[in-house]
């Protein structure tokens, strides 16, 4: 890998946080304000992830949010080898502090080596202490800037928009200082499955993160054990694509049967190829299950 090959591209986020901290609503507040618009008229459509546009210092930077909040998915994610995750943003009411699932959202990101930016929400309501939350959460490691530390703390209101903003800046600062997200866009796509169903009219649907190398419209491609050629790619407006580029969510048509959510993808040679590298994984994924049985009989 030539490093003059590599090309910056936007930070992926996973929202976490305790039970009814705000995850949601935060997800929801930053869609309806800064998503890339479709064209007229074109019907938004959830597809597992999504992508907005920040201003930062008079650039217009990206960002990548994966649509589905807590840390249970990012660990069923990485369970099936799928590091999609670069940025968390943790979520912590202020009225309510740092609750048992908070904890467990640190330790996972810790774990997998994720940067994370705080988000002391709720701070709308009466009762809400943000210093005490950032007390807190300095014996988990994070410490706010202001204390020493280099863990950016923003106080938001998810539910009246409130510094939202300065969230995704400081989410785009903390990739710019603690990671180097670059990929070569100029080469097969590789990435994973972020979510996939079947759909009556249109076959297998899978939305994939493509995490290096450009997908295409007629790329045959391998996703766990499912394989096929892409057929059609949509972004989340429903609009068709012909590419997609590193960071890029998008909605692929064309698979012959439905992966698993953080089934990794490639670009095999050609159709043929492609069958024969998911046949050989059907064949040792049949041979895992086999010794499995065997072992609990
Ligand atoms: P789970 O998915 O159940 O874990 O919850 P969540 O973290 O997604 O929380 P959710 O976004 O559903 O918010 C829980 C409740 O808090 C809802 O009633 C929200 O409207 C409310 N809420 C979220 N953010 C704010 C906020 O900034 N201020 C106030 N006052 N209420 C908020
Ligand atoms: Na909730
Ligand atoms: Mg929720």
């Amino acid at each position: 890998q030539d490093d003059k090959d590599l090309k910056p591209r936007p930070p992926v986020v996973t929202v976490m946080g305790h039970v009814d901290h705000g995850k949601t609503r935060l997800l929801d507040t930053i869609r309806r304000s800064n998503v890339i618009e479709g064209e007229a008229g074109g019907i938004t459509q959830r597809i597992g992830a999504y992508q907005v546009s920040v201003d930062l210092e008079g650039e217009q930077r990206k960002i990548t949010f994966l649509d589905t909040p807590g840390h249970e998915a990012f660990t069923a994610m990485r369970a099936r080898g799928a590091e999609l995750t670069d940025v968390a943003i943790l979520v912590v009411a202020a009225d309510d502090g740092v609750m048992p699932q908070t904890v467990e959202a640190i330790n996972h990101a810790q774990a997998a080596h994720v940067p994370i930016v705080v988000a002391v929400n709720k701070i709308d309501k009466e009762g809400a202490n943000p210093d005490k939350v950032r007390g807190q959460l300095t014996e988990f490691g994070l410490v706010p800037e202001d204390y020493g530390g280099d863990t950016m703390f923003v106080d938001i209101s998810a539910k009246q928009g409130t510094n939202v903003n300065k969230l995704l800046e400081a989410v785009l600062l903390t990739a710019d200082a603690e990671l180097d997200l670059r990929a070569n866009p100029d080469m097969d796509a590789r990435g994973a499955t972020i979510e996939a169903r079947l759909d009556k009219g249109r076959g297998a649907v899978a939305s994939v993160l493509v995490q290096s190398g450009t997908l295409h419209v007629g790329d045959a491609i391998v996703a766990g054990t499912s394989y096929g050629r892409v057929r059609a790619m949509l972004d989340e407006n429903g609009k068709p694509m012909k590419e997609a580029t590193p960071s890029s969510p998008v909605q692929v048509l064309g698979l012959t049967s439905v992966p698993t959510a953080g089934d990794l993808f490639l670009v095999a040679g050609d159709d043929r190829a492609a069958r024969q590298i998911a046949g050989k994984r059907q064949a040792t994924e049949r041979a895992a299950q086999l010794a499995k049985r065997r072992k609990i009989v």
